[in-house]
């Protein structure tokens, strides 16, 4: 749905160039509606009000936007799905004077939820530092142009300004994604620019060698609970951010719709309706919900992977299944190929797991296909693609 609006909104040559579109282009009629509706105050250097941000991100339930000159009315699409009060808190906590860090197991939206937040308060969501193990201190905080510093020595000019300084300058929010894969001495220089909001550049001599932050600037980091912990960063950094811990969607009928719909808006070509099953996306998402939880709605108990069994992969499965579809629909049975896409799931580094994949065929799958459920006996009957 979202791939739909960007497509309509992008000149014909640009969307057949961009393939993935910022959030500020795929909802731009929502972002004008928003700003045109808002009565309310807005805190210095944001473009909507909190409450209106909230909305943006959360949905208006399906109540349409009128915008004077404009024909249709706007609906506000909901794009997280989770509870509104997580949202609403990070979008206070973002008013402040403290960072957000948002937390969670991989593929729960932490990122998706960055970008929407940045794009809602600043407009853009593009001034973003990816963390890594080989991200460095310049990179957080600024660089030079090498080639001007030895023409010209240190000047304005030859500075290379991170995201973060130009958020500072411009009063716009920064994204830094997975923090925690930095090392914690790179993390540290974070320190002094969310406490004091302010840079020193003391290579620069007189006023520009300070740069302190307009109003607007704050930082939302994410953190991926599978990868180097948040428990390695430091307590005085700890300080510095509000955490937000990002669950799995908890409903499963909420988690199928999201789903279909994501895998409908990655294959949305101009003209063509992607056509998504419906009993694939049901039945591979409660698998991935009974892995997930190491419990299934009937109460048995499952062994989980250690892989994490996330929304966003159940989204790529579907994709997957359904591009294929497309290209060899001749005879094409979609449920036929979950097994297969399942084990690329599961078996990431630990080869148990597909003993632990395996043992839930043999428990909860041949339950419910002996309880004579036509499509779960059909997936019973795939079961060796699952040693193979
Ligand atoms: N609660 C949710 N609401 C809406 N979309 C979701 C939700 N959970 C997962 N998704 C889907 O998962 C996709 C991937 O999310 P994203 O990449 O933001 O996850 P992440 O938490 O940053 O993962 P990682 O930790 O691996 O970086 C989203 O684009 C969306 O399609
Ligand atoms: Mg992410």
């Amino acid at each position: 749905m979202a791939k739909k609006t960007a497509q309509k909104k992008l000149p014909g040559r640009l969307a057949a160039e961009i393939q993935m579109p910022p959030a500020e282009v795929r909802f731009t009629d929502e972002l004008e509606a928003l700003a045109a509706a808002d009565q309310q105050e807005r805190p210095d250097g944001w473009k909507l009000s909190p409450a209106a941000v909230v909305d943006f991100i959360c949905g208006r339930d399906g109540e349409k936007i009128r915008v004077p000159g404009k024909r249709k009315p706007v609906e506000i699409t909901r794009k997280f799905i989770g509870p509104r009060d997580v949202i609403q808190r990070c979008v206070v906590t973002l008013v402040g004077e403290r960072g957000l860090l948002l937390v969670g197991e991989p593929g729960t939206a932490k990122s998706m939820l960055s970008e929407l937040l940045a794009v809602a308060i600043s407009g853009s969501g593009s001034l973003t530092i990816q963390g890594t193990a080989g991200t460095t201190e310049d990179q957080i905080r600024y660089g030079w142009n090498y080639a001007m510093l030895l023409d010209r020595g240190p000047c304005p000019e030859a500075l290379v300004p991170s995201p973060i300084l130009s958020g500072m300058r411009a009063g716009r929010i920064v994204r830094f994604e997975e923090v925690t894969r930095c090392l914690p001495e790179v993390q540290d220089s974070l320190i002094s620019i969310l406490s004091e909001r302010r840079l020193m550049i003391p290579e620069l001599t007189g006023e520009p060698g300070s740069v302190f932050a307009a109003p607007g600037f704050n930082l939302i980091a994410t953190a991926n609970l599978r990868d180097r912990g948040v428990s390695e960063m430091s307590a005085a950094l700890k300080r510095r951010f509000n955490f937000e811990t990002i669950a799995p969607i908890a409903d499963a009928r909420q988690e199928m719709d999201l789903v279909a719909t994501a895998a409908a808006a990655a294959l949305a070509r101009p003209g063509r309706q992607p056509h998504i099953d419906e009993a694939l996306v049901e039945h591979l998402v409660t698998i991935f919900r009974d892995l997930r939880s190491g419990r299934t709605p009937e109460g048995w108990q499952v062994h989980r992977p250690s892989t994490v069994m996330s929304t966003a992969e159940a989204v790529a499965v579907v994709t997957s299944i359904a591009r294929e579809a497309a290209f060899f629909p001749s005879g094409f049975d979609p449920l036929s190929r979950l097994p297969g896409h399942l084990l690329g799931v599961v078996i990431k580094d630990d080869a148990t797991d597909r003993r632990r994949l395996l043992a839930y065929w043999d428990g909860p799958v041949k339950r419910r296909a002996e309880e004579g459920t036509a499509l779960w006996k059909r997936l019973w009957n795939q079961r060796d693609q699952l040693e193979s």
